[in-house]
């Protein structure tokens, strides 16, 4: 079971115009104040890096850290249309969504392009939110632990090898089952913690120290009435949260929710 603080990230996907981020940030901002009882982060599209970062201002170092949706593997070089990991670093931001199953569906990431963004990421300084899930039909056939711990697995295993034990502990893990993102539908507290303590064992292959220290979010689904129950499992660590991160009462009563 880990001791570390819980991180309530919220995944704006791609919604936002200046004139709404400016509005649900600065309702953020009043509601978590100088202290949050947990570690927040606000995931939201490259383009507007930037003006959150200034509506946050010195709350993104004490309070609310800024978060990105996604990064290339790539240092930097002919990759029309990619954001580097240093980019992201120079915006101030402090993790990076990795693998997101929106990303796996629509965009055909491999475990491999994961796990190399995962090292980028942790090369340049940012924290990693490294996504695993399985599919309706993937849980259906039984098959739900063995899809996401071989999902952590090809992380783990490509840290491991070049970067050493010591950089999955840098490494945040967000189980998001496919079923329960944006549907509505919940993954039950047991089902999720079974999952949880799942990775979290997977894990102990770098350490048990390591173990500890990595933090598992769940994602799918959370919102203001179910974050209370999930975010009590011993193995769950704080939270992924999309649709419910676009409203500023919602999301601040999950970050309240947290321990
Ligand atoms: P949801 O999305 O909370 O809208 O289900 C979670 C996510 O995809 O990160």
């Amino acid at each position: 079971m880990s001791k570390q603080r819980q991180l309530i990230a919220g995944n704006w996907k791609m919604n936002g115009s200046l004139g709404a981020n400016a509005a649900l940030v600065r309702a953020l901002a009043d509601g978590i104040g100088d202290e949050a009882r947990c570690d927040v982060a606000l995931a939201v599209p490259a383009p507007y890096l930037g003006q959150v970062r200034d509506l946050l201002g010195d709350a993104a170092l004490a309070s609310i850290a800024l978060a990105a949706q996604d990064v290339s593997p790539h240092a930097s070089g002919a990759y029309t249309g990619e954001v580097s990991a240093a980019m992201l670093k120079d915006f101030g931001v402090r993790y990076v969504v990795v693998g997101h199953s929106e990303r796996r569906q629509y965009h055909g990431e491999t475990d491999a392009d994961v796990a190399a963004k995962a090292r980028g990421a942790l090369s340049a300084g940012l924290v990693p939110i490294v996504c695993v899930g399985e599919t309706l039909a993937q849980r259906e056939a039984g098959q739900g632990e063995t899809v996401v711990t071989a999902q952590l697995d090809a992380v783990v295993e490509h840290l491991r090898g070049t970067a050493g034990d010591d950089a999955v502990a840098g490494i945040v893990v967000a189980y998001e089952p496919v079923w329960a993102i944006g549907t509505g539908k919940t993954a039950t507290p047991a089902q999720a913690q079974e999952i949880h303590a799942a990775l979290r064992r997977r894990l102990r292959q770098a350490g048990e120290s390591t173990a500890a220290a990595v933090r598992i979010l769940y994602g799918g689904s959370m919102n203001a009435g179910n974050a209370a129950e999930l975010l009590a499992q011993s193995d769950i660590d704080g939270g992924l949260v999309g649709g419910a991160s676009l409203k500023a009462t919602d999301f601040l009563a999950i970050v309240a929710a947290a321990r």
